[in-house]
């Protein structure tokens, strides 16, 4: 029922994209979103372009919802995204210039390319380069951090700077911060953490475990996973960080990446998956701000649910039943359909 630029650009029925988040976001998560009406993405660190190309194929045959992937410009691998665009409806970027060249490739596959960024100077380089639409990234996120503002703030930046749609991220777990977001500009949200905690997610037990009990409080902005990506810092739990700096020893533990099991030299940057062994509690426990919303394991498409009709109900409440904030792109309200769709 909320319709949006974003919506209507990715053909989504919900303004929700779950983020790629390197083990984390499995493809049985990313099809639980895509089923449930949110863009899912996938992640794929270190794993060879053929197989991305027969994981992401598979991905796509799995649900009806469009689906993307997710590359870190720090390990970017140009075969990797040139094999999964085609089946991929979007194909992102993060933490790195924008580069025209890489969005060409992926428009000439036939999808959408968008960037996360941290500043509008970034937003606007990622619009230059052609990408289709950005991700606003404010500080309060998990996980690696491009900016260094709070997400109001950015949006706020980000919505003067670019004509495209602007996904809000950082810190949005609740409908209420989700409906904030919706009705400051923004044409969807993107969520990180609040999907990590969920039954198709891949992260590890007691990972999950250390997210339902940790309130926003309890995270914050490290350099302390710096191991495998030196110079971007990122936001864990404080546990982790403590963990990690008591920890004795050279070897945290051991994990699959890729196709290859590996030791997990302590301060090294991957999270915890459910195949990981060792000190769970001393590993890169990433964690938003939107920690506090986690409280509970919950499927996929229940977050995704809770989010979106919990925004709309209050974007209902705040807005009454007609009001059209057309002139700055915002939602119109729409009283007969009692959908709220975006003035054309
Ligand atoms: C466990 C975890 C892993 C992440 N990995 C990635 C990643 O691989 N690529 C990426 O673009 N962003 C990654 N992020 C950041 C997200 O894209 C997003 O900005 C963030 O999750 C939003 O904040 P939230 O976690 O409060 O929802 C990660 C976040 C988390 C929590």
């Amino acid at each position: 029922m909320l319709e949006t630029a974003f919506t209507r650009l990715v053909g989504c029925s919900v303004p929700i994209q779950q983020a790629g988040m390197g083990g984390a976001a499995t493809p049985k998560l990313a099809a639980a979103v895509a089923d449930a009406g949110g863009l899912g993405m996938v992640n794929m660190v270190m794993v060879p372009a053929d197989d991305v190309a027969v994981a992401v194929a598979a991905l796509a045959k799995s649900t009806t919802g469009p689906v993307g992937i997710n590359f870190l410009m720090p390990f970017l691998d140009v075969a990797a995204v040139e094999a999964a665009a085609p089946h991929c409806r979007v194909v992102e970027f993060f933490y790195g210039d924008p580069q025209a060249g890489l969005v060409e490739r992926v428009h000439t596959a036939g999808s959408l390319a968008d960037w996360q960024v941290g500043s509008a100077d970034e937003a606007k380089a990622a619009v230059q380069a052609g990408c289709d639409f950005v991700v606003a990234q404010g500080t309060e996120a998990g996980g690696h951090i491009r900016g260094t503002v709070g997400l109001l703030a950015l949006l706020d930046e980000v919505l003067d700077a670019v004509e495209v749609p602007v996904l809000a991220a950082g810190g949005i777990g609740s409908p209420r911060a989700m409906a904030a977001a919706l009705a400051a500009g923004a044409a969807g949200v993107r969520v990180g953490t609040r999907f990590v905690a969920t039954a198709e997610s891949g992260s590890h037990p007691a990972y999950i475990q250390a997210l339902v009990e940790a309130s926003a409080a309890d995270t914050v902005i490290t350099m302390a996973f710096s191991g495998m990506w030196p110079d971007a810092p990122h936001r864990a739990l404080r546990s982790a960080v403590a963990a990690v700096e008591a920890f004795e020893g050279e070897t945290v533990g051991e994990m699959d990446l890729g196709p290859a099991r590996m030791t997990i030299p302590k301060g090294a940057t991957p999270s915890p998956t459910k195949d990981t062994t060792g000190a769970i509690p001393a590993m890169a426990l990433y964690a938003g701000e939107s920690v506090g919303n986690v409280v509970q394991v919950q499927s996929a498409g229940e977050v995704v649910r809770e989010l979106a009709e919990g925004a709309e109900r209050l974007l209902r409440a705040w807005y009454g039943s007609r009001i059209s904030l057309a002139d700055q792109g915002h939602l119109d309200v729409a009283g007969e359909s009692g959908a709220f769709v975006e003035p054309s």
